[in-house]
């Protein structure tokens, strides 16, 4: 039973499939929503010792195969010098959208430079004097949730650390919050491709930083998040995107689990197995839109994460049961599978219902 999680990522027989979920801890916990009352999110993610305690919630409650640090894929944008602040009916909104060269130029790029030294100069793991010791400037409450967790973590348990893509970044720093169409972001980086590839650079540039640091700190494994990156062509995607994925996904240290997640457009796939591919390590994550199994068939030397649809959750326990059934057998005898969600849990979801279906995944022979 031990390491079910890592071994999947390595491609090893497990005695059970591992399953978490994207967005296991949040909302649809009541013991979430009482830490809420007192706490804004942002003052949460801040606050290391409840964040830790949020994080191992969902392994406590629901014995889940991994824990996902609490924080959010926004809280880099703050040192890299792009604030933003909580609405309450509009989510998220970048104080200053970006939308100018002088702006790209104005972004820090060495607010997250590591104690020491440029942090993407050595290995994460080999301990030496100068990196990690003291952090990602700026982001040093998210290092500790990760050490706390990790600590409390039982051994067996993996811990997964994330950051946002650099495309979903950018283009919530251009349109300053969610977006329909993406038209301020797709015009800036048509525009003038060089202030986009200077934005993309600096945004990764600070991702491998907080990557790296966060393996230091006791991440087990990775997740880049490209929850937006759907909205583009694969000519764009190759064209804006694709070099600055690649560089970060370089940049981990070979065979540390390292997952590729983007949703709503099965054509990028494969550009995004490409720009992710390391001789070791590398996990695929699929949204619902894909029969897994005929994916994992494309890329045959990688673990493969997915992808029940969540809102099988919300349709009664049976046909959710039967969704998940669908998929567990499909990937019957491939190794390396991680189940998950295609995107998040729900606020309006209910715990027995998500700790249901982490049973019905356990028990599956
Ligand atoms: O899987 C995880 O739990 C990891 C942590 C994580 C969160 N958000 C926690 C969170 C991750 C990876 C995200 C991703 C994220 N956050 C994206 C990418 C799109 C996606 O969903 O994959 C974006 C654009 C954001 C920015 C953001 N943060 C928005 C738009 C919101 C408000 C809307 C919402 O869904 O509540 C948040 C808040 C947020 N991020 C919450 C959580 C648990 C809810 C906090 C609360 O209200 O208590």
């Amino acid at each position: 039973m031990s390491h079910t999680f890592l071994n999947a990522c390595a491609m090893q027989p497990t005695d059970h499939t591992p399953i978490w979920l994207m967005r296991q801890a949040g909302r649809y916990q009541p013991e979430y929503r009482a830490l809420r009352e007192k706490f804004s999110f942002v003052e949460l993610c801040k606050r290391s010792d409840l964040a830790a305690e949020v994080t191992l919630l969902p392994v406590q409650q629901m014995d889940v195969d991994a824990a996902i640090l609490f924080a959010d894929i926004l809280l880099i944008l703050e040192p890299l010098g792009a604030p933003f602040h909580f609405t309450p009916d509009d989510g998220p909104r970048v104080n200053q959208p970006i939308r100018t060269a002088a702006q790209v130029d104005a972004l820090a790029t060495d607010g997250l430079r590591m104690g020491g030294g440029s942090a993407a100069s050595g290995s994460a793991r080999d301990g030496s004097a100068d990196d990690g010791s003291a952090g990602v400037r700026g982001l040093d409450y998210v290092l500790e949730t990760l050490r706390l967790t990790r600590a409390a973590l039982p051994k067996e348990k993996a811990l997964i650390g994330f950051a946002g893509a650099p495309f979903t970044l950018a283009s919530y720093l251009i349109e300053g919050g969610g977006s329909k169409h993406y038209a301020h972001a797709k015009r800036f980086m048509w525009e003038d491709p060089s202030r986009w590839h200077a934005l993309m650079e600096r945004i990764s540039d600070a991702t491998i930083t907080y990557l790296l640091a966060q393996l230091h700190a006791g991440a087990d494994a990775v997740q880049l998040f490209d929850s937006w990156v759907g909205v583009l062509s694969e000519q764009d995607y190759r064209t804006f995107v694709f070099p600055h994925t690649q560089k970060i996904f370089a940049a981990l240290p070979e065979g540390v689990p390292a997952i590729q997640f983007g949703t709503g457009n099965p054509l990028l796939y494969p550009a995004m197995f490409e720009a992710a591919r390391r001789d070791k390590g590398t996990v695929m994550g699929f949204d619902w839109r894909v029969d897994l199994r005929q994916w994992a068939d494309k890329f045959p030397s990688v673990a493969v994460q997915g992808n029940l649809d969540p809102v099988a959750i919300l349709s009664g326990q049976g046909v959710m049961r039967a969704q998940a059934t669908r998929i567990l057998e499909s990937m019957r005898g491939r190794p390396g599978h991680i189940f998950n969600l295609g995107h998040g849990i729900m606020p309006n979801m209910q715990v027995d219902d998500v700790r249901a279906l982490v049973d019905h995944v356990h028990s599956f022979q």
